[in-house]
């Protein structure tokens, strides 16, 4: 896969890059790319955004800023899936997340000050994707969750084969969140580990996990 960040901020993601499954696919081929609007930007003195028509408060990021980005990266190749990270955007979940994992080259466009001019959603962008209901100063904490789902469904990202097949919201658990997890000790001030997760019986527990799993699902709805 190809990971795409456009952004105005790219020092943001420095950590996120040095994270240990983030190493592991970019070790196992993933390619991770950032682009900063203003290195590309047609106007003058680096500026990228301006005040929006109709008045209000801040400033939009305009649309001939981001396509000049996306020309400069990309010209007249095949253009890749393109997410714009906003607040309005469609829902962020565990089957977009497959789903984007599945594409072989993504760009996240991440938006400053009042987002994005409208005619970047609707004439730049493949999707608008919200990581939930609150605004953020900018896209790029939004930009790393997504990247973070998306990645950690790559092969060899969690360093173990079966890491993200059966854990919440997989198809594993029929798109159920997953059971609860126990370590040692098996007793804390008397907070018990469940008698069967200690039995030995692989059939029992498997059960036990599947119906814990159910009743999350029905007490989240
Ligand atoms: N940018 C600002 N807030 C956001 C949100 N909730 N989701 C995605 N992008 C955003």
């Amino acid at each position: 896969m190809r990971l795409d960040f456009f952004t105005l901020f790219p020092a943001w993601f420095d950590w996120f890059v040095g994270q240990r499954h983030v190493q592991n696919v970019v070790r196992d081929g993933t390619r991770i790319e950032f682009f900063n609007y203003r290195e590309s930007t047609p106007l003058s003195a680096g500026q990228v955004d301006d005040a929006p028509y109709g008045g209000g408060a801040g400033m939009v990021l305009r649309v001939d800023v981001v396509d000049a980005a996306l020309q400069a990266a990309y010209a007249d190749r095949a253009r890749p899936r393109v997410v714009v990270l906003a607040p309005t955007g469609r829902q962020f979940d565990e089957s977009l997340a497959v789903e984007l994992a599945a594409e072989p080259h993504l760009t996240l466009l991440c938006g400053r000050y009042e987002g994005f001019d409208e005619r970047i959603v609707d004439h730049l962008a493949d999707d608008a994707i919200s990581i939930g209901r609150y605004v953020l100063s900018g896209g790029e904490p939004a930009a790393m969750v997504v990247a973070d789902a998306v990645l950690r469904k790559l092969p060899g990202a969690l360093g173990h084969p079966d890491g993200a097949a059966e854990e919440s919201f997989s198809a594993a658990l029929d798109g159920a969140p997953e059971y609860p997890h126990y370590t040692r000790p098996p007793n804390y001030r008397g907070w018990k580990v469940p008698d069967v997760l200690l039995s030995g019986d692989h059939e029992r527990v498997r059960e036990w996990r599947i119906e814990r799993s159910r009743r999350r699902a029905a007490s989240s709805r």
